[in-house]
């Protein structure tokens, strides 16, 4: 959807947006009520609005993008255990929300406009009050018209340091995303029925912390930690390192046992949208240069390159983070549920494409936070389904603090990474075989691919979607309900 469109449709449609709203109600909608033990240790402001970036080049025209605070990829770093209120404002002229993406918090600010929150309009405030108990490498973003603003660059980083964790002698943070601009440093179109319906719109402009790529140090002889994340729409990445030997530290901001990046398929970690990695690595102690790229594109994107500065001496390695101290599901109990990710049949793209003037159909929507057609499902299901006067029916309803081990299946031609809001889950097989056990919030699921997941569910209702922006805007969502 092109910036035009949306505006002049939210402005056409503002008030019959606001009468729709109240049908479109669900059952759940909370309102926001403080944990008599949510005392705030930490408080801020996160602003949204629209500012000027170069991206093309400093003698190049500037790109309006969108951004937190002014602050392209804003990193908030604060310690395990922070209690965090954080206000949004919404200074954008679109509706918007903020989730905290890989977070395990009370449901009600889980940012999911129509499920957990009204959508926050322009000029709104909505206060968050989060728990940041887990520690590791996260981000947040919009949930509504994601394509939109997340494609303008609206996320931020949210990283939770454990006192507890190893001394580095040098920490690199490495948020990478693509962009789509014409020449003049306008947005391209974000998003295209040719890419919506197949492997998702790309752009073409590549950028780490928004710029071409880091020239990065580290001293020769140290151990380095990278946090890296990637913060694109539509694009996945195949991770690897040259020039030293990187360990896996974490996934999703989770700790496993260091594995070697060169002893996984193809040395590389691969890595869809919103997934995040840490690596550790040792800066060779002859001073040469240590490169960080994605190997998926056909050129490779050297992103990052790390040249030695100074000197240290350190002993044997020892990247171990302290276990993540996360509820893990009795496998031997659990109730087990199937899901398919699939092309919606043509039957279902006819019956929920719009009739081009029908307000209210255009209200439901924008009030959904959905794209106008539908291309993917889950279970013969599409967000939003049937008559589109409410969210749909659950995908499954569970029980609180019971164990689950759900199987995602990919029966369409495209990968996609699969994301559970609200917990971490454990990745416990894939089907091709690929994947080290270990924790995550979000999965990649290749074509022909079965992944079996596992958690302990929380509380609430818990949107479970594609992180392909604009797969999940086009039906490939749904939630668990948890009671
Ligand atoms: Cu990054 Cu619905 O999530
Ligand atoms: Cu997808």
């Amino acid at each position: 959807m092109t910036r035009g469109a949306s505006l002049s449709r939210r402005a056409f449609l503002g008030a019959a947006a606001l009468g729709a709203g109240a049908a479109l109600a669900p059952s759940r909608i909370s309102v926001a009520r403080t944990p008599a033990a949510f005392v705030p240790t930490k408080t801020l402001t996160l602003a949204s609005g629209e500012m000027d970036f170069r991206l093309l080049g400093a003698d190049r025209p500037a790109t309006r993008i969108y951004a937190y605070d002014g602050i392209p990829f804003q990193e908030l770093r604060l310690p395990r255990g922070t209690r965090l209120e954080a206000t949004f404002e919404n200074g954008l002229d679109e509706g918007s929300t903020v989730h905290f993406h890989g977070i395990r918090m009370p449901n009600e600010y889980d940012g999911v406009p129509t499920i957990t929150q009204p959508l926050i309009q322009p000029g709104g405030r909505f206060v968050y009050r989060i728990p940041l108990d887990d520690p590791g490498t996260f981000f947040f973003h919009p949930h509504c018209d994601e394509t939109g603003q997340a494609g303008r660059g609206l996320v931020g980083v949210l990283v939770v340091e454990d006192p507890r964790d190893p001394e580095f002698d040098a920490e690199h943070v490495l948020s990478l995303k693509d962009w789509r601009l014409a020449q003049d440093g306008s947005f391209l179109n974000l998003s295209e029925p040719d890419g919506a319906s197949k492997a998702g719109t790309f752009g073409a402009t590549r950028s780490v912390n928004g710029a071409p790529s880091l020239a990065l140090t580290a001293p020769a002889g140290g151990d380095v930690r990278l946090r890296i994340l990637n913060v694109d729409s539509t694009r996945i990445m195949d991770i690897g390192v040259e020039g030293a030997e990187a360990m896996l530290i974490a996934v999703d901001g989770h700790a496993l046992p260091p594995v070697s990046l060169d002893s996984l398929p193809d040395g590389v970690w691969r890595m869809g949208p919103a997934q995040r990695i840490d690596l550790a690595l040792r800066m060779p102690t002859d001073g040469s240069p240590v490169t960080i790229g994605d190997y998926r594109a056909a050129k490779v994107y050297s992103f990052a390159t790390l040249t030695a500065k100074g000197r240290v001496k350190r002993g044997k390695p020892a990247y171990a983070l302290p276990k993540a101290n996360i509820p893990r599901a009795d496998l031997k109990k659990a109730t087990r549920h199937s899901f398919t990710l699939q092309q919606a049949t043509d039957s279902a793209v006819k019956e929920l494409s719009l009739p081009p003037d029908d307000p209210l159909a255009k209200a439901l929507l924008d009030s959904l936070c959905v794209g106008s057609t539908t291309y993917w499902g889950i279970n013969q299901n599409s967000w939003p389904t049937g008559e589109r006067r409410s969210v749909p029916p659950p995908l499954a309803t569970m029980k609180a603090d019971a164990s689950y081990r759900v199987e995602i299946k990919n029966e369409t031609r495209f990968p996609h990474p699969v994301h559970l809001h609200g917990h971490a889950f454990e990745v416990l097989s894939s089907s091709l075989d690929r994947l080290p056990r270990h924790l995550a919030d979000t999965v990649l699921v290749q074509p022909g691919e079965a992944v079996e997941i596992a958690f302990v569910a929380a509380p609430g209702d818990w949107v479970f979607h594609c992180h392909i922006l604009e797969h999940m805007e086009t039906g490939m969502m749904g939630y668990f309900r948890v009671v």
